[in-house]
């Protein structure tokens, strides 16, 4: 029975033992020492390699493996080792650091998928070169990033991993579920990472998670029954001519490890001072991580190999056209970095995000009506019944409800006390519950701008469930029409250009009287709805477009506010954001669900 070393230490890197046997089978050797350092693959983690050296030889040792109790060494052998021999062991420290942060890692994915996931039955883990944990059931995959983020929480919390030995009696007492196989006569070494429940382990492991560096998901793959979770872990191609093992890359890591050589190559080219040629050699040649990648290209599926090979081709085009716009340099000729670098070139610039279109309207909007004395207000976007609707003079059965196609919120038990005003709560249809809430405030004159998430049950190409109004209100002595006019046209003015102006076209509110639609005329035809050509305007249809609602404020409302309407009087607007950007920027948008896709394709363009 070999002593394995390494459960107990996993950071042990050389060791003195003695030479138990070594044995010639077929082409190779197989060494057996009294105690190793060597790691036997198992548990999902591959076998270290290393080297042994005695007095009389050097062995190579290629893989590792358990055979019963014992460790087998399977190596090359320079001179000749034999049984007695006092021998000192070395790992490939590389390897080995490696696979131990993998192995954490995964323990640490798994972590994470039972707070993700807890439905799932965990089956088994590979922790070698491309990781991942089965399980039994099915996770989808938009929760990918959750897991990610929890895995991360975990390593970021820089947690103990401790490995120790204890019985079976006591690993019952402790883990909330132990596999059925576990020996019972044995002493089984165990791991816990943090306060989470132990788990059995034999594999060499970190001593903190911060040890394991960041992790990606880098697929959910769902099968049957069966999920996989893809991980790995951050810079773990610092050994990756170990993928020229003939195993399957998935296509779409393949394609990304592809991108991250082309990155790296072009940081490469930018900050070297050697040669176009030794570069060339470095990053493209046989032994580059280019070339170890592509040797995976004959073990991806069929169905990918062909757009798998345009990548390498791009990648490799595009680092040959890095190359080729160098300057010819000597070899570590002194002066030649200064001569290649640039000091006036002008730097990468990093990507630069925007303000989503919405919020570049409501910024703007805001600032027009600050310029003629309206303050942005806030008011709740979760509403008494009363405010979007009893107050402004709709009663619980009228029929001019049915416009505002509203969303009532379940609760439970009975709304507090017996207020009127207080028993249903809606999601606010229009921004129009700030009328009475902003009168309640018992300050006089009024100027505000009420902007704010509106909510209908309404989704097709020219609605979404959420959407954005701004509201006007002014209330003062002797409020007219003509100002709601002037204010209207000082608006568009402002925001759409000099040459706009806006019409009132008769309607019906019941919280305004008289109430408007307010058009605006088309900024391509000016409102003559024909083009210069004679044909008829694209964008409108006969020369006006429709920006919204608006009126005088109705008596029965300012009552409701508090405000004697015998002494006061004031206009109402209420317009939606989404349709007035759209507006100015002149899109006619097929689908205005568009605007709240996330697709930054789409977004940047505004
Ligand atoms: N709230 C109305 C709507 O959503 C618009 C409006 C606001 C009309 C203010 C008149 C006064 O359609």
């Amino acid at each position: 029975m070999t002593e394995l070393i390494y459960l107990t230490d996993s950071y042990k890197k050389t060791h003195t033992t003695t030479v138990v046997s070594c044995e010639r089978k077929g082409q190779q050797w197989e060494l057996v020492l009294a105690s190793t350092i060597f790691y036997p693959e198992g548990g999902g983690q591959p076998s270290d390699k290393g080297i042994v050296t005695t007095s009389s030889g050097k062995a190579h040792v290629k893989h590792v493996r358990l055979a019963g109790d014992i460790v087998v060494h399977e190596c090359a052998i320079e001179g000749s080792i034999v049984a007695g021999e006092e021998a000192r062991c070395d790992i490939d420290w590389d390897i080995r650091y490696q696979n131990m942060r993998i192995h954490t890692a995964g323990h640490i994915v798994h972590e994470a998928v039972k707070r993700v996931a807890p439905q799932l039955v965990a089956l088994k883990g590979e922790h070698g070169t491309h990781p991942y944990i089965e399980y039994i059931g099915s996770v989808p995959i938009d929760k990918t990033y959750a897991i990610e983020k929890e895995s991360n929480v975990i390593v970021d919390a820089d947690v103990a991993v401790r490995t120790e030995f204890v019985s079976l009696e006591q690993l019952m007492a402790r883990a909330s579920w132990v596999p059925a196989h576990l020996p019972k006569n044995k002493p089984l070494r165990i791991l816990t990472i943090g306060d989470n429940d132990p788990i059995p382990d034999g594999g060499t492991q970190v001593k903190t998670t911060k040890e394991t560096g960041n992790i990606t998901i880098t697929a959910i793959e769902n099968a049957d029954d069966h999920v996989r979770i893809c991980y790995r872990v951050e810079s773990a191609r610092a050994v990756l001519p170990q993928i020229s093992e003939p195993e399957a890359i998935p296509a779409p890591e393949l394609t990304r490890m592809l991108m991250e050589v082309e990155s790296s190559a072009k940081e490469i080219i930018a900050s070297s001072t050697k040669s176009a040629d030794a570069l060339r050699l470095e990053l493209l040649g046989n032994k580059s991580n280019f070339a170890q990648i592509t040797k995976n290209i004959k073990y991806v599926p069929v169905a990918y190999r062909q757009e798998i090979g345009k990548v390498i081709n791009f990648v490799k085009e595009h680092i040959e056209e890095a190359l080729s716009e160098r300057a010819p340099l000597q070899d570590n000729a002194t002066g030649a970095a200064e001569k290649f670098m640039d000091v006036t070139m002008p730097g990468i610039r990093p990507p630069e995000g925007h303000l989503h279109i919405v919020t570049q309207a409501i910024m703007e909007i805001t600032r027009i009506f600050e310029k003629i004395g309206f303050t942005r207000v806030r008011h709740p976007e979760v509403d008494w019944d009363w405010y979007p609707f009893e107050s402004l003079n709709m009663p619980p059965t009228h029929p001019a409800r049915d416009e505002w196609e509203t969303f009532f919120l379940e609760y439970p038990g009975k709304p507090t006390g017996t207020n009127p005003r207080k028993q249903k709560i809606v999601l606010t249809p229009h921004t129009s519950n700030g009328q009475v809430r902003e009168m309640e405030k018992g300050r006089l004159p009024i100027r505000m701008i009420n902007i704010a998430k509106c909510y209908r049950r309404q989704i097709d190409v020219s609605h979404t469930p959420m959407f954005h109004q701004f509201e006007g209100l002014y209330i003062d002595r002797n409020v007219s029409i003509g100002h709601l006019k002037g204010v209207f046209d000082y608006f568009v003015k402002q925001f759409f250009g000099a040459n706009r102006t806006t019409r009132l076209r008769p309607f019906h509110f019941q919280f305004t009287e008289p109430s408007f639609e307010v058009d605006i005329n088309c900024g391509i035809c000016l409102g003559s709805g024909k083009l210069p050509d004679g044909t008829s305007c694209k964008l409108c249809k006969a020369g006006w477009l429709e920006l919204g609602g608006a009126g005088m404020v109705h008596p029965v409302v300012l009552r409701n506010g508090g405000v004697d309407p015998d002494v006061y009087s004031g206009f109402a607007f209420g317009w939606g954001i989404e349709r007035t950007s759209m507006m100015k920027s002149g899109t006619k948008l097929d689908d205005i669900r568009l605007l709240y896709s996330n697709d930054i394709r789409f977004l940047e363009q505004f």
